[in-house]
């Protein structure tokens, strides 16, 4: 017992010499070398550490030996380097990244294994390029497919992008690199984003806008938050009393720091009393350079101070952000757990490439031509091509360059064609390319320049004519187009302008379709388009924006090296109009006046695409306004949770025991390969309106040819409340439930019942 006593005695007094202050002691509690740098700190120290002294980088306290914080964007790779007070790249040699996949291929595997193993790799990316917060992800809502920014996010719905953001910011903080989830909340359209004034119910914002970020703060522990630039009832998100102080800090027990989008901040008061910790960007407007002491004019930074010294404010508040602040500093840069890291090793290479191919979505895949052929894809095996066209800017587009601030600069990019001819060379097939189109001919974004010259002066008719022969001469035509993250085309800052795609897309699919019948259309963007095309053509893949590995991800997939096993994470409608944000005029988007109502209320998505064939208009009223649905007149081209395998699956019986459901699953096929099983919950009767059906579970299950499995669905209670906005509390009918499972949201053919006592 003495020996003990005297053993603590000593690691005491070690601990105590190797660290004469606690808050350099990493084995202290974090709370009290919190309040020990707070101490220790003098006023303008305090007001030094909540705002920025560079484009991405603030200040720690030089005096006490605490770091200062860098942070990155986010969320594909780490950005590169600028310079110090100018958003023009600083020029450096040895700042080019892994470019991972966007975050909507992503959310298309619907696999949370893929969601961490990314988390991990980009952090790892992230330490060894001295960053500690990352800028990412982002979880807004797909609520319309103009979203010019729908690409860096996890689609339409909420479980499924609460269940992908978890673990990607768990696989990153892991690392001692903060996660900083972005826009919170309701910057759900690039339109006017620094003026609108978002209005909804609270339902809505409770059900379908929060609950991503509600999970990624409370379950994935997020150790910071981004402020939106928007305004949601009158307020600006960044100093959102409702937002940050009732609902993050109030009802979720946040207790990392809200970090402001860069240039989100507008008014010192409230910036003071609502919440906001860490300001960014301000005085740049995200374009033009600052003011000579633009960070000493930040709203955090003199107009604080100067407000304080006459008294005007306590420092309270103060006290409160920097040790927000100074928390997220000790869990990231002086946080001895954090490695150094690697950057664009092999394992990120490999990592990027399998979440690519994981989450490239077989929409569509017929035979042509004889009664048993089988269907065009994959390229390989009987029936392959001697000779393939490959069609299209975007074959050979640098894809990883613009977009706003998720550019980057790449250390390599394989361009599909790139990936299509070195695998096409294994099985000794000619790979020939025309370019069929000219969209954006590339050249420089915010100071990266693609390094492409895509210049060609040919016209639309030259370009067709051109693709048009050289498709009946071909075997196969490969298509690869979309959209293309120049303005308007999946960018920040602004939205599409159009459904439809650019640049006589689909004149030109057309033209090849019935030049050559063995056209497989495969698609880069973030967003739905129309497909007035659809069906002259027997194969569709979209293939998002996959970064470093694109050409590879997409050869293993064609060629038939992966089985595809991608889903939808959002809803395809054939036209603009189908969309429900799309059908009040201009004030459900993109607002008038700068005032936007969510008028589509809780029917996004798939949740409106389920009141196709209802003959009457849902009517309600909810926080006291009235609602109108009207159901949908056409069914979507491809539903929320579709895609389609090399291999056929079969589902078998759906039981019940008590509260555990359970089917098996068989792989019918002759091929490995992984299918999404989606579980389902619609109320019977419901004493509120409520969504037909809604999604509460998924799993990814990988199955060899023959091989069958038994699925496991535990129902919990959350899977059936809804939010009661007068309450504001989540409530749960009793009554009959239905439960339904399916592969895609259109696609649930098993249906067993429970009920809520
Ligand atoms: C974007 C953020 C980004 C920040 C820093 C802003 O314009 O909205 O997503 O992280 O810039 O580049």
């Amino acid at each position: 017992m003495k020996h003990l006593s005297l053993l603590v005695l000593a690691l005491t007094l070690c601990a105590t010499t190797a660290f004469p202050q606690v808050y350099l002691n990493p084995n202290a509690p974090i709370e009290e070398r919190v309040e020990d740098a707070l101490g220790r700190m003098t006023l303008q120290e305090k007001i030094a550490i909540i705002h920025a002294q560079s484009k991405f980088s603030s200040p720690g306290v030089a005096r006490l030996g605490i770091p200062g914080l860098w942070c990155t964007d986010g969320p594909h790779g780490i950005r590169a380097e600028v310079k110090w007070d100018e958003w023009d790249q600083a020029g450096w040699t040895n700042d080019s990244c892994m470019a991972f996949p966007t975050l909507t291929c992503l959310a298309a595997t619907w696999n949370p294994e893929m969601a961490l193993l990314y988390g991990r790799n980009i952090a790892e990316e992230a330490l060894y390029r001295g960053k500690n917060v990352l800028l990412g992800p982002g979880v807004n809502i797909y609520r319309t497919p103009l979203n010019g920014r729908n690409f860096e996010y996890m689609g339409e719905d909420p479980y499924l992008s609460s269940a992908m953001v978890v673990p990607y910011v768990q696989g990153v903080q892991q690392n001692g690199v903060a996660a900083c989830v972005k826009h919170f909340a309701l910057n759900d359209q690039e339109h006017g984003r620094h003026v609108v004034n978002v209005t909804l119910t609270d339902r809505a914002l409770y059900e379908i806008y929060l609950p991503a970020f509600r999970a990624a703060v409370q379950e994935g522990q997020a150790w910071s938050i981004m402020g939106a630039y928007n305004r949601i009832w009158g307020q600006y998100a960044c100093h959102n009393h409702r937002l940050l102080i009732d609902i993050l800090r109030g009802e979720w027990g946040f207790d990392g720091a809200v970090i402001s989008d860069w240039g989100g901040v507008s008014d010192t008061d409230e910036a003071i009393h609502n919440g906001m910790d860490l300001e960014f960007g301000s005085w740049t407007d995200g374009l033009t350079e600052g003011r000579s002491n633009s960070y000493d004019a930040y709203y955090l930074a003199m107009p604080y101070l100067e407000k304080i010294q006459r008294g005007e404010v306590g420092t309270e508040e103060l006290d409160d952000k920097v040790r927000n602040v100074l928390r997220l500093i000790f869990r990231t840069s002086m946080n001895p757990n954090r490695g150094f890291g690697s950057l664009c090793s092999e394992a990120h290479a490999q990592a990027a490439r399998t979440i690519a191919a994981e989450g490239i979505v077989l929409l569509k895949n017929d035979a042509v031509g004889k009664k048993n052929a089988r269907p065009i894809l994959p390229i390989t095996g009987d029936q392959s091509p001697t000779t393939i066209l490959v069609v299209g800017e975007n074959a050979i587009k640098q894809m990883t360059v613009g977009g706003g601030s998720s550019s980057l600069k790449a250390k390599y990019e394989i361009s599909p064609l790139q990936g299509i001819r070195e695998r096409a060379a294994q099985e000794g097939m000619e790979v020939r390319y025309v370019r069929g189109y000219v969209g954006d001919i590339g050249g420089e974004y915010n100071g990266v320049t693609t390094g492409q010259d895509l210049r060609d002066e040919r016209t639309a008719e030259e370009l067709t004519a051109e693709a048009v022969q050289a498709a009946k001469e071909a075997d196969m035509v490969l298509y690869i187009g979309g959209l293309n993250k120049a303005d308007h085309q999946d960018a920040e800052g602004c939205d599409r302008l159009q459904y439809e795609l650019p640049y006589g897309q689909d004149q030109l699919i057309s033209a090849l379709a019935k030049a050559n019948p063995n056209t497989a259309v495969i698609m880069l963007s973030g967003n739905a388009f129309a497909m007035p095309w659809l069906k002259e053509v027997p194969a569709i893949i979209q293939a998002w924006y996959n970064g470093s590995e694109t050409g590879h991800a997409l050869a293993d997939v064609l060629f038939g090296d992966v089985n595809p096993s991608g889903h939808l994470p959002f809803t395809i409608m054939p036209a603009l109009e189908d969309y429900p944000a799309h059908q009040y005029g201009d004030i459900a988007y993109p607002g008038v006046d700068n005032e936007e109502e969510y008028k589509e209320d809780l029917f996004v998505g798939y949740r409106y695409a389920d009141l196709y064939g209802r003959k009457k208009a849902l009517r309600y009223t909810a926080d006291g306004r009235s609602f109108v649905i009207n159901p949908p007149k056409h069914k979507p081209l491809f539903a929320f949770g579709h895609g389609l395998s090399y291999t056929t699956f079969a589902l078998g019986k759906a039981a019940i025991d008590n509260r555990t459901v359970s089917l098996t699953i068989r792989n019918t096929g002759a091929r490995e390969g992984q299918q999404v099983v989606q579980l389902y919950v619609a109320p019977r009767k419901a004493s509120v309106v409520r969504p037909v059906k809604e999604l509460k579970a998924f799993r990814k299950v990988r199955l060899q040819a023959g091989e069958e499995q038994t699925v496991q669905f535990e129902l919990t209670d959350d899977m059936f409340r809804y939010f009661d906005a007068g309450k504001h509390e989540w409530l749960t009918d009793r009554g009959t439930y239905d439960i339904y499972i399916g592969t895609a949201s259109d696609n649930t053919p098993l249906k067993i019942t429970y009920t809520v006592q």
